[in-house]
């Protein structure tokens, strides 16, 4: 009898165990091509706006400057963000060469800019302006072809379930309620899927501030794949990619830099990756900073994140009255110009298995190499090592002229005297047998 009762009780646990196991993610067919669209658009516009911006020193401010959270609270009786226009802010985003945009719907401040039913601390009954910017966003998004993803953080500063400082203990937080905080999450992605028309992408944020809690991505990612499964997950946590995730990102570096010191162990994976940089030094508004980075770098940027085969999601922190700041939108338009003019070499390329050189990169699409010379070192020729294909041809991308280049097994020189070089970035396109 005892050892019957002991055979079923192992069968029972094998049965169950197995039932429960979830498998490893097998992403759908609509997921792999939107892994593919998501490549092939390059470039994006991060966009960090809150009651924050109000204060005009970053979306941090709350914190860095120990600001009490029932004082911080009272911002939201100001914002009101009349000048807010999202054809505006979708147009701005189109002439720029952008193809996406991912905005904060909430940020570690705990404060919702949509109209969320989860909690009255949100931009639609908790402030003056009554309206949801980001359903407007989300459908002028969808009239303009303009993807829509949002960031959502998982660090709240505010909430009691959360408690934030709370010690961690059995992967919760002592004082709080990690059960109603995880529901609450799921509540809030639940409305931004199912309510927002033309979603694409969650971006988590502030998993690093809790290494040590179990944060149920299990059942977070798989909500979100079951009400859309082709969304593209990522998370910001600087560690390779888990599973349920779709993208890998970069905060502030190319893929496999790691000049901030965030992502010591980020080794890059096999997903599709994305970098994102702010265009001054701030994600939210900063009324201070005007370290504006210049047009040259810009475009850098997204050639340099192109040829390392990563997206560029370029960030502007919006002011409070949602006007974006006229440093931005001169600068973008500069940028957008260049794009419109040199997009081939850029949207839907890949990376190239020749890794970035002194003078530049290099990005692929089928039998085209787009060489990008952004930083000439001076003299006749360039060295391109370790090209296996035969050249067959080529030629300056801006003029169509033929450039003169010679093959050898180590390599091809490109000549480039004599050419017209580009202050920004001299483009040879080859076209390879
Ligand atoms: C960091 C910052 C956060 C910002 C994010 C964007 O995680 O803490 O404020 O939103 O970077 O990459």
């Amino acid at each position: 009898m005892r050892t019957k009762l002991l055979l079923f009780c192992v069968l029972f646990s094998v049965i169950t165990n197995r039932s429960m196991a979830q498998g490893p993610y097998t992403p759908t067919a609509e997921n792999l091509a939107q892994r593919q669209k998501f490549q092939d658009m390059k470039f994006g516009l991060f966009i960090h706006w809150g009651i924050y911006s109000i204060l005009g020193d970053g979306e941090w401010v709350m914190h860095n400057k120990k600001i009490p959270y029932d004082s911080y609270k009272r911002l939201a009786g100001f914002f009101n963000p009349q000048e807010f226009n999202a054809k505006e802010w979708v147009a701005f985003a189109k002439q720029a060469g952008m193809k996406y945009i991912t905005i904060t719907s909430r940020h570690h401040d705990g404060f919702s800019m949509f109209g969320t039913k989860m909690s009255t601390y949100n931009i639609v009954d908790a402030t003056p302006y009554h309206k949801d910017p980001l359903m407007e966003l989300a459908k002028e998004c969808e009239k303009e072809g303009i993807e829509l993803h949002f960031y959502y953080s998982l660090l709240d500063w505010g909430r009691t379930d959360y408690a934030f400082g709370s010690p961690i203990v059995d992967g919760k937080p002592a004082n709080g309620d990690w059960d109603s905080y995880i529901k609450f999450m799921k509540a809030q992605l639940t409305e931004l899927i199912t309510k927002y028309p033309g979603v694409k992408g969650i971006w988590f944020d502030g998993d690093w501030e809790r290494t040590k809690v179990n944060w149920h991505y299990d059942e977070i990612y798989g909500l979100i794949h079951k009400l859309n499964p082709a969304i593209m997950v990522g998370n910001n946590h600087h560690v390779a990619p888990k599973d349920g995730e779709d993208f890998q990102m970069f905060e502030k570096d190319l893929p496999g830099g790691n000049t901030t010191g965030f992502a010591p162990d980020q080794t890059i994976g096999r997903l599709p990756l994305e970098t994102c940089e702010t265009i001054n030094n701030s994600w939210g508004f900063n009324i201070t900073d005007r370290s504006f980075k210049s047009s040259k770098q810009i475009i850098h940027y997204l050639v340099n994140a192109a040829g390392h085969n990563a997206n560029f999601l370029l960030n502007i922190g919006p002011m409070p009255n949602g006007k974006i700041q006229s440093e931005f939108t001169d600068t973008l338009a500069i940028v957008g110009a260049w794009v419109q003019k040199n997009g081939e070499s850029i949207y839907g390329t890949r990376g190239s298995s020749i890794s970035a050189q002194p003078w530049g990169a290099l990005t692929v699409k089928g039998k085209t190499v787009y060489v990008h010379i952004t930083t000439p070192q001076g003299g006749p020729y360039i060295f391109i090592p370790q090209v296996k294909e035969k050249i067959a041809k080529a030629v300056l991308l801006s003029n169509g002229s033929a450039v003169k280049f010679k093959q050898q097994p180590e390599g091809v020189f490109i000549y480039t005297t004599g050419l017209t070089p580009d202050p920004v970035d001299t483009i040879i396109k080859l076209t390879m047998n």
